[in-house]
């Protein structure tokens, strides 16, 4: 249940309690200059709204929300427990957090609560709950927004006591069960009583930092307990919501490919997915693309929010560019391609001061409209009135599907070897870009989603096989669709020991290939794959193939000529192997011929910089998305007679179009979709 609306709400984060009302007049002037229609207001609010411990004072606050409502905008409202006030940190010293070192933190910063710290948890629940009895019936709330960017991990006593009852839980209070799992009767480890047993931080099992440990079962257990820690939080602060507001949609702000939180854990819990984007420097527009999807098959494809962008600069990083005219724009329109209903900024008017004065804003400090940034803005808003409701709720059907998780990202960053070298998101990142890069939409979803409606499944960097997965795999090749999976894969059982079976494990039969050695290099070395004229790096598995046809083969060292890439015919479809970290044109290659095999390379392939996606609306309209990501003009030959929803303008199959640089077109297609 994503909000609905006339249209896609577009604003962010609103702080007007910084300023004096006369600002507030100023703003709303600029925001209906703008076409902005939801603010998300309180997210950092806590010490205003309460400003002891029994006082609570909801003043400003009132008379933000009434001024809103005036104003004909809606509220995505915070609940604001994100950032602690300090005598709530001086009177309870619990709620401070105790880092990976063993240092209990004193009053400071923000996202730094003890989420096992009863004092936290019944004061950020009260708040929550006086918020919720207020505020419920108020005509400007469009949603609630839980906290805001869930993180971190604390090591506390608390958190030691409240890890040792989750794993009494996990276990059923058997130390036998936990002591095979953890297989602890390596290093004379094994636990007689569930007292003996300590988070697993730089005092404990790690060294070198979190990636780092003697043993990966408890330390992947702790983040598995982290997450459930912090989710416990937000389910508290939900539960007392609901209490009053049976209807209202509730989320929390995601944060994308965010490693330190298994966000399928989370998802069942949000009534709609919202994230934060901020891609790293120089990424490609496939990285943020790749996040949008994940954020989408949390729920199942459900449409989610964009809560935060940065309309021109980010602060927090050492160098912070800007983004460039129209880089925007196609930021935001990407994410509308790829299922977002919103689009929201970080922030609508820059603080004055701390360590976010200098982060973009659609409102600078001097308080212009006829600054470029707040143009850019203002030109945006305009085009989302244009489109009106069409894309809201449009689902983006797929029939390629990219598996992500949590367990196998943390397993193999966590592992001491084959290679430290080997990073889960670029793996991943490198499969789903070359689909995309062929035209394919591609849903992101975990490894238990149903992938009965998928031709292809991309099962890269696959490291922990749990559950019938493997099962689920194969039943994908039987009835005809090409499952891909990737060196370093089927490696570990989900407490994270080795099969006692030949690797890959549990996908072996699908691949048809048996593995007994591996190889690792340092970045620099190059090993050559002739027949796809790529190179790989990092790790080099041996495979003897067992039933499947070599597809490409290592050119160098005592395993020339042995495969690197495989194929193996499964009932009447196909599972890839792919034993080495291709470069990206390897990467490319393979999962081209992968694609056109079930007839799913795009009718725009190949043009540089052009990305499609596809949205359909309940009522079968379909939306196609065309995003030129370079400076130049992209020239076209329609493949279908459609109108830009942007311009109204008509293009007949065969007739040429043009995209501007960096520019956008949201083409309706003449003909509805039949199928879903
Ligand atoms: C995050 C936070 C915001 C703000 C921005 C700055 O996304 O949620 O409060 O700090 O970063 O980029
Ligand atoms: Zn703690």
């Amino acid at each position: 249940m994503t909000p609905t609306g006339p249209k896609i709400p577009y604003g962010g984060d609103y702080n007007p309690e910084q300023w004096p009302e006369d600002v507030w007049d100023e703003d709303h002037r600029l925001f209906t200059a703008a076409g902005i229609d939801t603010l998300t207001v309180g997210v950092f609010s806590w010490s205003l709204t309460q400003p002891a411990e029994d006082t609570y004072d909801f003043t400003v606050l009132d008379r933000i929300l009434d001024r809103a409502a005036e104003e004909g905008r809606r509220v995505c409202l915070a609940t604001g427990t994100a950032a602690l006030p300090p005598w709530l940190a001086h009177k309870y010293p619990e709620v401070n957090r105790t880092d990976f070192e063993g240092r209990r933190h004193r009053y400071g910063q923000r996202h730094n609560f003890c989420p096992s710290s009863p004092a936290y948890r019944t004061l950020a629940t009260r708040l929550a709950e006086k918020l919720a009895e207020r505020y419920a019936q108020h005509p400007a709330l469009l949603d609630w927004h839980i906290n805001n960017e869930y993180g971190g991990a604390c090591y506390c006593d608390l958190c030691a006591e409240a890890f040792r009852e989750w794993l009494r839980d996990k276990y059923d209070g058997s130390l036998d069960a936990l002591n095979d799992a953890w297989w602890t009767t390596f290093w004379s480890h094994r636990y007689t009583d569930f007292a003996e047993i300590e988070p697993p931080s730089a005092l404990t099992e790690h060294w070198r930092g979190p990636d780092h440990t003697a043993f990966q079962g408890i330390t992947l257990d702790y983040l598995r307990f982290t997450t459930d820690a912090l989710l416990g939080c937000f389910l508290a602060e939900k539960e007392v919501i609901r209490a009053h507001d049976p209807d209202t949609p509730v989320t929390t702000n995601f944060m994308g490919m965010f490693r330190p939180l298994d966000y399928h854990r989370w998802a069942p819990h949000l009534d709609f997915v919202s994230w934060d984007s901020y891609p790293p420097l120089d990424a490609p527009p496939t990285w943020p693309a790749l996040a949008h999807d994940l954020m989408r098959g949390l729920k199942d494809g459900a449409p989610f929010w964009l809560m935060e962008q940065t309309p021109s600069t980010t602060a927090c990083r050492d160098v912070n560019p800007l983004r460039r005219p129209g880089e925007l724009r196609l930021a935001t329109f990407q994410a509308i391609a790829h299922g977002a209903d919103a689009a929201l900024y970080f922030q609508m008017r820059a603080s004055r001061g701390a360590c976010e004065k200098y982060h973009g804003a659609v409102i600078g400090h001097a308080g212009r409209d006829d600054t470029r940034v707040f143009r850019e803005v203002a030109d945006i808003g305009r085009e989302l009135e244009l489109l009106g409701a069409e894309p809201l709720n449009a689902r983006t059907p797929a029939r390629a599907a990219l598996l992500f998780d949590w367990d196998s990202w943390w397993a193999l960053e966590i592992s001491d070897g084959p290679s430290r070298l080997v990073k889960y998101q670029e793996v991943v990142h490198a499969y789903y870009r070359a689909a995309r890069e062929s035209g394919a939409d591609v849903d992101v979803v975990p490894q238990t989603a149903d992938l009965t409606p998928y031709d292809v499944v991309l099962a890269p960097a696959l490291h922990m096989v749990k559950g019938d997965l493997a099962t689920r795999l194969e039943a994908v090749a039987e009835r005809g669709g090409t499952v891909l999976t990737t060196f370093l894969s089927g490696r570990v059982d989900a407490h994270d020991r080795a099969f006692l079976t030949d690797v890959p494990g549990p996908l072996a039969p699908l691949m048809g290939i048996r593995i007994d050695e591996w190889d690792s290099r340092q970045r620099e070395f190059a090993q050559d794959i002739p027949e796809l004229r790529t190179q790989a790096r990092l790790v080099f598995e041996i495979v003897l193939p067992r039933g499947a046809e070599t597809v490409a083969t290592y050119g160098t060292d005592f395993y020339a000529g042995t495969p690197a890439v495989t194929r193996n015919a499964f009932g009447e479809g196909e599972g890839w192997y792919i034993a080495t970290a291709l470069d990206q044109p390897g990467v490319n290659e393979v999962v081209r011929r992968v694609l056109a095999r079930h007839d799913l390379v795009g009718p725009y392939a190949g043009i540089d910089g052009l990305e499609t996606a596809t949205r359909v609306a309940p009522d079968g309209t379909r939306l196609l998305f065309l995003l030129n990501h370079t400076t130049e003009s992209a020239r076209l030959t329609a493949h279908a007679t459609a109108t830009d929803l942007l311009t109204g303008k008509r293009t007949e199959a065969g007739e040429p179009l043009t995209l501007d640089p960096l520019g956008v077109a949201v083409l309706r297609l003449d003909h509805k979709s039949l199928s879903k």
